[in-house]
């Protein structure tokens, strides 16, 4: 059966090599990009996020994968609230926006990018990553303007993780046939990684994280592990967040990851809200 997919950021990088290898597998898939896709949009505003929606939507009823792979470095002189307006609330806005098209499916997949700056990075900025998971996108960017766009990124991709985590788990997800997981890649050789190389401040630091392979990572390196969350040889995966990073965080953490304690108190009053919301679907769920 030919499966369809689609990936945003898919102009370049991590995502072009996504839908290169998808489309090897005889799979259809729609690119979303803010240039040369078939979507064009601007996933950093509202408007701009609900015409990719609206866009895919028009062109397919049924999606099998769904990669929201946009996203922006956190660069010197980059705006620290764009960062978090891309990365975090332009991936969930596709993931939430698109539900209906991976319920219908009947089994559907979704990979979030993460990064392995998760736990590579220290200092990044926990307050950015509470309020984007309370899904409060002025109180984040607000949270991103106080500070560097370097202390942003990792937080932003911390906040996917957990997302996936958090809500993998929950009803209106597994519960309705899609898995989310996430992979964390490490440094990658693609446009992105040479625009890190060019800054002044922070171009030091594109080769200073150890590697156990002793490279940068292949962008279809991280497309092969995507593919394999989205098929089902990875039925059982519902949750992860996956290191794809030649060995840099077992080199760093050698017995295990070790991210930002985010707001905890936060993460426990929406564990307990999802909690209870598990529960009472599934009393509604005996009743009917
Ligand atoms: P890239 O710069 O090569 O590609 C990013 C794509 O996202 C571009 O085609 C760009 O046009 C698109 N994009 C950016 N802002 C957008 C917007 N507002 N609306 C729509 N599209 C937009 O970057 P790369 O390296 O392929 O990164 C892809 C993803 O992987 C990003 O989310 C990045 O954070 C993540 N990542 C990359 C790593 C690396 O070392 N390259 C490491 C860890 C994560």
């Amino acid at each position: 059966m030919m499966k369809t997919h689609v990936v945003t950021g898919a102009a370049s990088g991590i995502g072009a090599a996504t839908a290169t290898r998808l489309r090897a597998n005889g799979d259809r898939v729609i690119t979303v990009d803010r240039h040369d896709a078939d979507v064009v949009a601007d996933l950093s505003t509202g408007a701009g996020r609900a015409t990719a929606v609206a866009g895919v939507q028009d062109l397919t009823d049924v999606i099998h994968g769904l990669v929201p792979c946009a996203g922006i470095a956190g660069l010197t002189g980059v705006d620290s609230a764009l960062v978090v307006s891309v990365n975090y609330f332009g991936a969930i806005a596709m993931v939430t926006g698109l539900r209906p098209q991976l319920v219908a499916a009947g089994d559907s997949s979704v990979v979030l990018i993460a990064s392995n700056s998760i736990t590579a990075q220290p200092g990044w900025n926990a307050d950015v990553a509470s309020a984007c998971l309370k899904d409060d996108e002025a109180g984040a960017r607000a949270a991103a303007a106080e500070v560097e766009a370097v202390m942003v990124y990792p937080a932003t991709k911390a906040a996917l993780a957990y997302w996936v985590r958090r809500e993998g788990v929950r009803s209106e997800w597994i519960g309705a046939g899609i898995r989310l997981n996430s992979v964390a890649p490490g440094l990658i050789a693609t446009p992105m990684t040479e625009q890190l190389r060019l800054d002044p401040q922070l171009g030091v630091f594109a080769d200073a994280y150890p590697s156990a392979v002793g490279r940068p990572g292949r962008p279809e390196e991280v497309a092969n592990a995507i593919n394999f969350l989205l098929s089902e040889e990875s039925s059982l995966m519902v949750g992860n967040v996956v290191f794809v990073d030649g060995g840099t965080d077992a080199l760093l953490h050698p017995l295990k990851p070790e991210g930002m304690q985010v707001n905890a108190i936060a993460l426990g009053v929406l564990n307990t809200v999802a909690g209870l919301a598990t529960k009472v679907s599934a009393m509604r769920r005996k009743k009917g």
